[in-house]
């Protein structure tokens, strides 16, 4: 059984955060592939402490809004696919609530980050959450096309870690 605020869908468990967590993160965002996108140069690739924090956050946000950032496993077979859900963020200078995504380079391509978005959208709006928001580098069209498939218009180009992004959003009414 899941609990409020994770989601069951057809390929995924999407999961509070939990003490083992760190690890599962370190398998995926420590991938070149995936470093590429989340720390382009000029800022500095993850270190090791960085996926224990990364993993202390996400449960500290579900500590303070009850929803947050989900460890996300297939549901067939339990292997870790990467992380999703809702994060509260500084965006252009607003809170906003970013949809994250990242996933395994071995299991890309399958559609998991569009499920991912898609779930985290509806548990936005269970949540009662009137607007979402995601952010790509320019030149990431894989995360451009997963925003498109699930729905979101692009808003602006804006400045954001110092790197020029494209914000979209979905209204939530
Ligand atoms: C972005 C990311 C999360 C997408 O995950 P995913 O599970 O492969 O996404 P999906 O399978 O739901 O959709 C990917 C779509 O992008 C397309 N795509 C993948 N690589 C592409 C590329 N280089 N150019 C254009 N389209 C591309 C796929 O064909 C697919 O579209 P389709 O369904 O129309 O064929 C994954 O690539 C990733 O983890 N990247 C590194 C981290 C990252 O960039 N996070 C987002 C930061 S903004």
């Amino acid at each position: 059984m899941v609990g409020a605020n994770e989601a069951v869908t057809e390929n995924l468990l999407c999961l509070r955060p939990g003490a083992a967590t760190a690890g599962d993160y370190e398998g995926v965002f420590a991938e070149p592939a995936v470093q590429r996108w989340l720390r382009p140069p000029p800022m500095p690739p993850f270190a090791a402490a960085d996926f224990e924090r990364m993993a202390r956050r996400d449960r500290a946000h579900w500590d303070r809004h009850g929803y947050g950032p989900w460890a996300v496993r297939e549901r067939e077979g339990g292997a870790f696919v990467g992380r999703g859900g809702l994060a509260w963020a500084t965006v252009a200078g607003e809170r906003q609530v970013e949809l994250p995504w990242a996933v395994s380079p071995a299991l890309q391509n399958r559609g998991y980050a569009t499920e991912m978005a898609l779930a985290a959208i509806e548990t936005a709006r269970e949540a009662g959450l009137h607007r979402v928001v995601s952010l790509a580098l320019p030149d990431n069209l894989a995360s451009r096309r997963v925003m498109e498939k699930a729905g979101l218009q692009y808003v602006a180009e804006i400045e954001h870690v110092g790197l020029p992004h494209l914000l979209f959003e979905l209204d939530l009414g």
